[in-house]
């Protein structure tokens, strides 16, 4: 094994250096999937088992990686995926990672319990982002925080819904935690194995705070811990939403609207038909239903269902530039990715996340380079060896 005093050169080496920094609540929560975490599993294990097509003797001197997306040009097909709770890995989090998100010409999407707010994100930068909705069973909220992301600029909404009740986590459990969105009331019991991270003490404990769901302080005033903000949103969430909500939401939200958590060819169709921009296939990162399938798995499925009348991204195990082409190669027009980002912000900050994209746009280059093609518009089937 690589030793940490090493540069980090791939995601797994941000996931060790975040095992050390972080106490062993939140490294779980973050590295953790629900129940038996085969979902979990599956995401990365059938993404490796997808082979590349080698090909070889074609002028690949210029590799172009740029791919347009809601209006944006970006660097490469790829955004920060949406991370509750981010802010408790690093200091202030998800500035830092818009921040890097920024000058890898990337989007970064803030969840809807960041612990930074939409207004700090904002401030970070001109350069627009993606907010992340959960919905909520008061409605009034729900219209507060889409008119705050429009005046922040944001122009594409991510809505997720894959999350109308909570898949158990057995990490957290054991950790004595439960829920989804918070490894926090072991933070208020201030146990040993936080002390004994000195490095995550000063710099999250104490030099990250406030330590509350940013975008939610007002509708919990009398919060004062992140536990608090994590027993109010488990009581918000909406386990009735339905595709009639969509319809509500596509009239109250001008921008692009996204729908995150897609796997069935049906469930497409009907977002699509919901008026939906574009749809995520995803599982949740394996956080949610265990034993569902993988999001390449369905990939397929869903691309032939949508039938290029939305958008179409997944995310779920993308570790490399060689996912993001085995993506691509399935009908993917970009991907998200979600721990990945997370190690490395924990591991090195600000220049973790952009050290990380800078080795995945490497690897993309590379792959293309390999696989024959010089743009994202030559991924296809054959870049895939379905025979190996
Ligand atoms: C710690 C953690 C927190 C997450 N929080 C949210 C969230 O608040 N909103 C959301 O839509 N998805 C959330 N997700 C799911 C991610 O957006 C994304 O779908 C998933 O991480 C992709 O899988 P990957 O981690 O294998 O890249 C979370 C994922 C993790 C790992």
């Amino acid at each position: 094994m690589p030793t940490l005093r090493l540069a980090p050169a791939s995601h797994e080496d941000y996931r060790r250096l975040a095992e050390k920094r972080l106490p062993r609540a939140l490294f779980d929560y973050v590295d953790g999937g629900a129940y038996g975490e085969r979902t979990l599993r599956s995401n990365v294990a059938d993404l490796e088992a997808l082979k590349l097509r080698q090909q070889v003797l074609r002028d690949v001197s210029s590799i172009d990686t740029t791919a347009r997306l809601f209006g944006r040009r970006l660097d490469m097909p790829l955004a920060l995926a949406p991370v509750g709770l981010a802010g408790m890995m690093a200091r202030r989090a998800e500035t830092q990672a818009k921040r890097a998100a920024d000058s890898a010409g990337l989007p970064f999407c803030l969840s809807t319990v960041g612990i930074c707010s939409i207004e700090e994100v904002a401030a970070v930068s001109d350069i627009p982002f993606w907010f992340q909705l959960y919905m909520l069973r008061d409605r009034g909220p729900v219209r507060e925080l889409l008119a705050r992301a429009a005046l922040a600029g944001v122009r594409t909404l991510v809505f997720t819904v894959d999350l109308s009740v909570v898949g158990a986590r057995y990490r957290d459990i054991r950790n004595g935690l439960s829920g989804s969105l918070g490894p926090l009331k072991r933070f208020r019991a201030g146990p040993v194995s936080y002390l004994m991270h000195p490095g995550w003490l000063s710099d999250v404990a104490i030099g990250g705070r406030p330590h509350s769901f940013g975008n939610l302080t007002e509708y919990v005033p009398k919060a004062t811990t992140p536990a608090d903000f994590k027993d109010w949103i488990d009581s918000q969430l909406d386990p009735g939403v339905t595709w009639s909500d969509i319809e509500w939401l596509r009239d109250i939200w001008d921008g692009d609207l996204v729908i995150k958590g897609v796997l069935s060819p049906r469930d497409a169709r009907m977002a699509v038909d919901s008026g939906a921009d574009a749809v995520i296939v995803s599982n949740h990162g394996g956080r949610q239903l265990d034993g569902v399938a993988s999001s390449i798995a369905m990939l397929p499925r869903v691309v032939e269902a949508v039938d290029g009348r939305a958008g179409l991204l997944m995310d779920g195990g993308v570790r490399s530039g060689q996912d993001v082409v085995k993506a691509l190669a399935l009908g993917a027009q970009a991907v998200l990715m979600g721990r990945p980002w997370v190690y490395a912000v924990a591991a090195r900050g600000t220049s973790g996340v952009t050290d990380l994209l800078a080795t995945m746009k490497g690897e993309l280059e590379v792959t293309m380079a390999l696989t024959g093609a010089t743009t994202l518009a030559e991924i296809g089937p054959d870049t895939l060896d379905h025979g190996a």
